[in-house]
């Protein structure tokens, strides 16, 4: 018979508390996003170490840290939606595949925004919604640009950026750490807003060690 655990109950490690509980379902999740999307195992907690470390160097702490480092693991979380024979294409993709590719950030806003505190202002849903805007105005899915981007959605983006760089693609292998640091340097100011750029820079050798695997 199954029963329960009192507080007489010795226990061998002592009880998570809710936000770590929290924090290690939200990885679980970002595994099964990454489970359906061919050739990126651990793309969802590299988004997550990468950005919350950028944030640590622009001077971001507290809940909006948090939320920056949820919106990492969740931010792909649209692709839910997105049929497997576009996601796992062993090609690159025409125009009407990449339509459906690009409904990705507002489904996953939509799967994210019934938890109340990630719907606040500037919190998890308006990261997810628009972690593929560039800062000069030419991503998706608002044609945002500059500071209407919502900060912790500049710092995914650059994130997400160099995670994808770094993975093996069915069509293209991955490229190593300083390649992907150059390609995002070149783009500061156009794709990336500068300042994230900056930050990035100044914790680079603290990313390329907390990212595993990454001499390939
Ligand atoms: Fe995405
Ligand atoms: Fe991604």
């Amino acid at each position: 018979m199954y029963t329960l655990a009192t507080d007489a109950t010795p226990r061998s490690t002592p009880p998570k508390n809710e936000h770590e509980i929290l924090h290690q379902f939200l990885i679980s999740l970002g595994k099964a996003i990454d489970a359906k999307d061919a050739g990126t195992g651990s793309h969802s907690s590299e988004v997550a170490r990468i950005a919350e470390a950028i944030g640590w160097a622009m001077g971001i702490t507290g809940k909006e840290i948090r939320w920056l480092s949820m919106a990492g693991l969740l931010h792909d979380i649209g692709k839910i939606g997105i049929p497997d024979s576009i996601l796992s294409k062993p090609g690159p993709l025409n125009d009407e595949e990449w339509e459906i590719i690009k409904t990705h950030p507002g489904k996953g806003e939509a799967i994210v925004r019934p938890v109340e505190e990630f719907g606040k202002k500037k919190s998890v849903a308006d990261i997810v919604r628009h972690h593929h805007e560039r800062f000069d105005g030419l991503g998706y899915p608002d044609g945002l640009m500059e500071e209407e981007i919502p900060l912790g959605a500049r710092i995914v983006a650059v994130a997400d950026s160099i995670s994808t760089m770094l993975q093996d693609r069915p069509y293209q292998a991955g490229r190593n750490f300083d390649e992907a640091m150059e390609e995002i340097l070149v783009c500061a100011g156009t794709r990336y807003d500068p300042d994230v750029v900056e930050a990035l820079m100044s914790v680079r050798e603290d990313i390329k060690h907390i990212l595993p695997g990454i001499d390939r």
